[in-house]
């Protein structure tokens, strides 16, 4: 057989389930272009220091580039049954190309500051097109907000009728946290952005490789201060799982009020046919599958995030092979934070609205506050006037009636204060309108949301 990377003290062979257990070429493989990345610069920094010639380091580099070039093409980078993980089977490969010259690159570097390096790579360019696809998702709901803020509809606690909303300053009520998972995933970027890579296998690079070359050349924000920290910090593989986590419950919670409106009994809005499937017993059946899995991937997500973290809690200092479990859970949050969002805005882009709907489920009562705030307005504290509204309310109710259809006289009956002009407050629109103090879902303070969002989503 051949010889593992590591092989010179062994005698014995790998048992074929232990390489099985062990490989995780079938998962990291997708870092390809990240460890080249990382392996051409490597080379340039061990030129830089005298380990290989500029010959040497043009001949790896070339190499490198034909070994990326395998993986990109059609018929692909051909595995050898041997091969453990990215960074050997890119060696490997390397030096059948090159020849011995392969064999120099590796010096001083250990596959514990490579890996951990090109994690943080390819995290990096995950996360900027995660973020593209975040804003995406925030613009289409701003622009629907836009084109709909016409439309009322009972604002819900408890998921009982509240007070009358825009429709709008309900979805900008959930663009609004995207805006803030925005925010904390630029955050995330510098502490992302640290470059363990010269760090060794724990100790630091005996060759004094010029790591802030290596940091600029690879476009690190920062470079690792401690070799040990370096090799064993997975942070920032925790920390891009939280933050997923944290953004999938609100993808979560969107999810479930679209589900809740979707339904006949609300009928507030309907899923276009592009996001929703049919039942394989009952025909008539059009199920909102789209949010649902949004809503079921947010646990998925929030799981990986736990499971990682448990991985984490109790190992000893720098590397670990229990650190190798970091990549799963991580390509997973990737791929499925990737879906969600752009699942999220294909949602929000093609479904119907029905302002009828909503404008039937505004009922009087949900007017019971402007009631009593009609009467603070004439002076009597508010303490007392929602006791009178609510004597209102349930006047109303046992003579079977809406809230608007009391007389004058009953009116008067319940204040001395109530007048004529009391009809003014059974009007949806004005209710509102009077909301209109920074944050409520007048024209005005909607129309400043939009205009604040999308400055930030430009
Ligand atoms: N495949 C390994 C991982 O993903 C690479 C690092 C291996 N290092 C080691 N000392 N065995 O973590």
């Amino acid at each position: 057989t051949r010889q593992k990377l590591w092989g010179g003290r062994f005698t014995g062979n790998t048992d074929p389930l232990m390489h099985e257990f062990n490989q995780s070429l079938s998962y990291d493989r997708r870092m390809y272009d990240a460890d080249i990345r990382g392996s051409k610069a490597y080379a340039k920094a061990l030129t830089r220091v005298g380990i290989l010639t500029h010959q040497e380091e043009s001949s790896i580099i070339e190499g490198l580039e034909k070994v990326r070039k395998e993986w990109a093409s059609e018929e692909g980078f051909k595995i050898q049954p041997d091969d453990e993980d990215i960074h050997t089977a890119n060696e490997r490969r390397l030096s059948e190309l090159i020849g011995p010259t392969g064999g120099k690159l590796h010096t001083g570097r250990s596959r514990n500051d490579q890996v951990a390096t090109d994690m943080r790579l390819w995290l990096l360019d995950e996360v900027s097109a995660i973020e593209d696809s975040l804003r995406g998702l925030i613009r289409v709901m701003v622009e629907r907000a836009d084109k709909e803020k016409n439309f009322l509809l009972p604002g819900y606690t408890h998921l009982q009728r509240g007070q009358p909303i825009r429709w709008a300053h309900l979805l900008l009520s959930h663009a609004f946290s995207f805006r803030y998972d925005l925010e904390r995933l630029q955050q995330l970027i510098p502490r992302i952005s640290v470059l363990p890579l010269g760090s060794g296998a724990l100790a630091g690079n005996p060759f004094v490789v010029d790591r802030e070359f290596l940091a600029k050349e690879l476009g690190f924000l920062s470079v690792a201060e401690n070799s040990m920290w370096g090799v064993g910090d997975r942070d920032f593989v925790v920390e891009f799982m939280m933050w997923a986590s944290l953004t999938m419950t609100h993808m979560s919670r969107l999810s479930e009020d679209l589900i809740i409106y979707s339904t006949a009994e609300f009928g507030f809005v309907t899923l276009s046919d592009a996001y929703s499937t049919g039942s394989s017993i009952m025909p008539q059946k059009k199920n909102p599958d789209s949010l649902e899995l949004l809503r079921g991937k947010s646990g998925r997500i929030f799981g990986n995030m736990a499971g990682f973290v448990m991985t984490l809690k109790g190992l000893p200092s720098t590397y670990n092979k229990d650190l190798q479990e970091d990549k799963e859970p991580l390509f997973d949050t990737v791929d499925n934070i990737s879906k969600s969002l752009q699942i999220a805005e294909g949602v929000i882009a093609t479904m119907k609205v029905h302002s009828d709907k909503m404008r039937q489920a505004l009922t009087m009562d949900v007017l019971a506050t402007d009631l009593a705030e009609y009467l603070v307005r004439k002076g009597v504290p508010f303490r007392e006037t929602h006791h009178i509204s609510g004597r209102a309310v349930a006047l109303a109710e046992s003579q079977k009636c809406q809230l608007n259809e009391l007389t004058a006289e009953d009116f008067k009956k319940l204040h001395d204060r109530f007048s004529e002009d009391v009809v003014q407050v059974f009007d949806f629109e004005r209710s509102v309108e009077r909301r209109s103090a920074i944050g409520g879902p007048s024209m005005k303070t909607v129309e400043r949301q939009i205009a604040v969002l999308r400055e930030i989503v430009q």
